[in-house]
């Protein structure tokens, strides 16, 4: 059976221009018809009417114009269009309600605005006016574009070029994101636009000028900056970014300000085009709509064909995590994965908890080793950018190891404040069905989370990146309890081992390689690491590990844990957490530094080696007990032994 896509050349569009034109000028403008559109999905408005069967990313019926039997009538929600090939009729919202319920062009806005909870605009005949003054800014921005774009290809960009090609972002790619470059001069765009008719004050309610407060002249807001234009989601120019040139710049990005077109907190970079994306994606897999922090991450993820954007220069907003909805069931956001990042994170959820709805929710993921996507295309390359962005992380689980993280669950008083954490999450859900989903689902996490737990349970997180809440009332030593139970070292120890059956020192090193796989790329030959760090029952899973790193060029600790669950290894990754937790090995501590942690970790495999080649060793002197200088050697060589071993155990102290 041919798609919409293949037989779209027999379909005609339902025409209703005249009345469009008409109402428009009337009534309602462009922005009110998208924004009803952006509000509705298709298939739900006519699946009142026509019973329809998702197929892919398509519903499918039986043609509500024809008497047909066999269905060929669908709704792609992505292109907000339905096709009918039995009569060749396709078209939008406002065209469907039209020819079925035979209602005007303004009736069926009107009724669908009820649908969509607008209120109608309001008869007005200055609405006009301020339409016609929108779109005379809105064409000055659009000159002021393709002004930059040719700049840039001018002596005066010469600079710039070398720029931008040398951050891997090549001449061919400037068209379609549209990058420009504003020159130096005070006054070079405000010179070319009046040349072309404009008049001072457009320029500056437009944003492209600045207007002294002294009144003196205005001047070019951007000045010797890389020039990216901001659109809105059908692609028309409403602002600009601008990077500086000058490092000494007093901004590295500079913003347009709020105007009657740009309102920041509603518009989000890089939408058009990720609209795009995603309405060209193959129908059977869900395509990402990745959010991120800069303009070149946004390009980056493009390019890497992954639809992307990004808020300009702030945090989120609750009308902007609506506009991702109207695209995407459950947008992925991203973070650096150092503490800034993670405190972005922690704020995200505490935003979007309230407004979560059923069908509507965000994913998590973590761009490792503190990079940006755009570093990571660059180093790394699409596939490894797709993958990063692929590891994701659900909104439910980043919530509860947040709260888990908060502070030691080692006493019934923490755990209950833990639990009482939880239910207060899931009251802050408005939805009410999804509210007590949540509650159920988090209760469940505590139960699972807490068996009879023990001294020392929870205090670590297997992911680095688990967003984490500053500790209340600061002054939590994380993991050091005020009275210290545990008689000796060796007791804590033996007690220890018997809880978790899984020699500490091997878990605590494997758990670091699975938060941080990288570190094992010096040592991906070393029988250390392919015998489980000395542990047999760990052999396995190293090897899984170091086969899984040879296949790939880049791994990460999410895609590392993944691979390991879906391989059987869920309950020994139980195990070595629990292990690693109570081994307090300082590699795990939350906050040791990348640096520190890694060299501590490449220390601790460089004593084991040591170890391991001293037990030998020993082993091989014993076999020529005879000679008097054998009974010297393997005195000196247990000496030694007895040191590292000591050292070793120390370490998890
Ligand atoms: P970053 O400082 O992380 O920069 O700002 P970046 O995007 O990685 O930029 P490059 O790679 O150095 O070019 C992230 C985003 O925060 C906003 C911009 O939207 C930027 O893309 N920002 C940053 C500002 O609005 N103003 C600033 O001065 C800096
Ligand atoms: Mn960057």
């Amino acid at each position: 059976m041919a798609g919409p896509g293949g037989g779209v050349g027999r379909l005609r569009p339902v025409d209703s221009s005249v009345n469009r034109r008409y109402a428009i000028a009337v009534r309602f403008d462009e922005r009110f018809i998208d924004e009803i559109k952006s509000r509705l999905r298709p298939s739900d408005v006519i699946g009142r009417t026509v019973k329809l069967q998702k197929r892919g990313r398509e519903y499918v019926g039986l043609s509500p114009f024809t008497k047909e039997k066999t269905p060929s009538f669908y709704v792609n929600d992505d292109k907000g269009q339905f096709f009918d090939f039995s009569s060749g009729k396709t078209g939008d919202l406002i065209s469907f309600l039209q020819e079925t319920e035979r209602l005007s062009f303004a009736e069926a806005v009107e009724k669908l605005a009820g649908e969509a909870g607008l209120a109608l605009p309001e008869v007005d005949p200055r609405a006009a006016e301020q339409e016609k003054v929108r779109q005379g800014l809105s064409e000055w921005l659009e000159t002021a574009a393709q002004w930059f774009s040719a700049e840039l290809t001018r002596p005066v960009g010469r600079d710039a070029r070398a720029y931008l090609e040398g951050r891997g972002l090549p001449q061919g790619e400037w068209a379609r994101f549209r990058i420009g470059f504003a020159p130096s001069g005070r006054t070079a765009l405000k010179d070319y636009l009046i040349t072309k008719g404009a008049r001072p004050h457009e320029l500056i309610e437009a944003g492209l000028l600045v207007a002294p407060e002294d009144g003196s002249a205005p001047y070019d807001r951007f000045r010797d900056r890389i020039m990216f234009p901001i659109t809105d989601q059908r692609g028309r120019v409403v602002s600009f970014g601008g990077r500086a040139m000058d490092p000494k710049a007093r901004a590295k990005y500079l913003n347009g300000p709020e105007t009657g077109l740009f309102h920041k907190g509603h518009m989000l970079y890089g939408l058009a085009e990720s609209r795009k994306i995603i309405a060209a994606a193959s129908s059977e897999a869900q395509p990402i709509l990745a959010v991120v922090e800069g303009y070149m991450d946004v390009i980056a993820c493009q390019r890497a064909g992954i639809a992307a954007v990004a808020p300009m220069g702030t945090a989120l907003t609750e009308e902007q995590m609506e506009v991702l909805w109207r695209h995407h069931p459950e947008p992925t956001l991203c973070f650096d994965g150092d503490r800034a990042g993670i405190a972005a994170a922690s704020r995200v959820i505490d935003r979007a908890l309230p407004i979560l709805k059923a069908g509507k929710s965000f994913r998590f993921a973590l761009v490792s080793g503190g990079k940006d996507p755009d570093e990571v295309l660059r180093e790394q390359g699409p596939a490894a950018l797709r993958a990063q962005l692929s590891a994701t992380t659900p909104f439910v689980e980043a919530l509860f190891r947040r709260e888990h993280d908060l502070e030691p669950l080692d006493t019934p008083e923490r755990r209950a404040g833990f639990k009482a954490r939880l239910r207060q999450a899931a009251a802050a859900i408005a939805d009410k069905d999804l509210q007590q989903a949540y509650r159920d689902d988090l209760l469940g996490r505590y139960d699972a989370a807490t068996p009879r737990p023990a001294p020392g349970d929870g205090r670590f997180s297997r992911e680095p990146w688990v967003p984490n809440r500053p500790v209340r009332g600061g002054g939590f030593a994380r993991g050091k309890a005020w009275i210290d139970p545990a008689p000796t070292t060796l007791g804590r120890s033996a007690a220890r081992r018997l809880a978790t059956s899984l020699d500490l020192i091997p878990a605590a090193m494997a758990h670091y390689v699975i938060l941080d796989p990288v570190v094992l790329d010096d040592h991906l030959e070393d029988d250390l690491a392919a015998q489980g760090f000395g542990e047999p029952a760990l052999v396995e899973l190293t090897k899984e590990i170091i086969r899984l790193r040879l296949q790939s060029e880049h791994l990460d600790s999410a895609t590392v844990t993944r691979h390991l669950a879906s391989c059987g290894f869920s309950t020994l990754l139980t195990d070595i957490d629990r292990a690693a937790a109570t081994s307090s090995a300082p590699i795990l501590k939350s906050d040791v530094s990348l640096e520190a942690a890694r060299s501590q970790w490449s220390q601790a495999f460089a004593r084991l080696s040591r170890l391991a080649a001293l037990d030998e060793a020993i082993a091989a002197a014993k076999g020529h007990l005879g000679e008097p200088s054998a009974m010297e050697g393997l005195a000196r060589l247990k000496g030694e032994r007895d040191a590292l071993k000591r050292a070793i155990r120390d370490w998890t102290e």
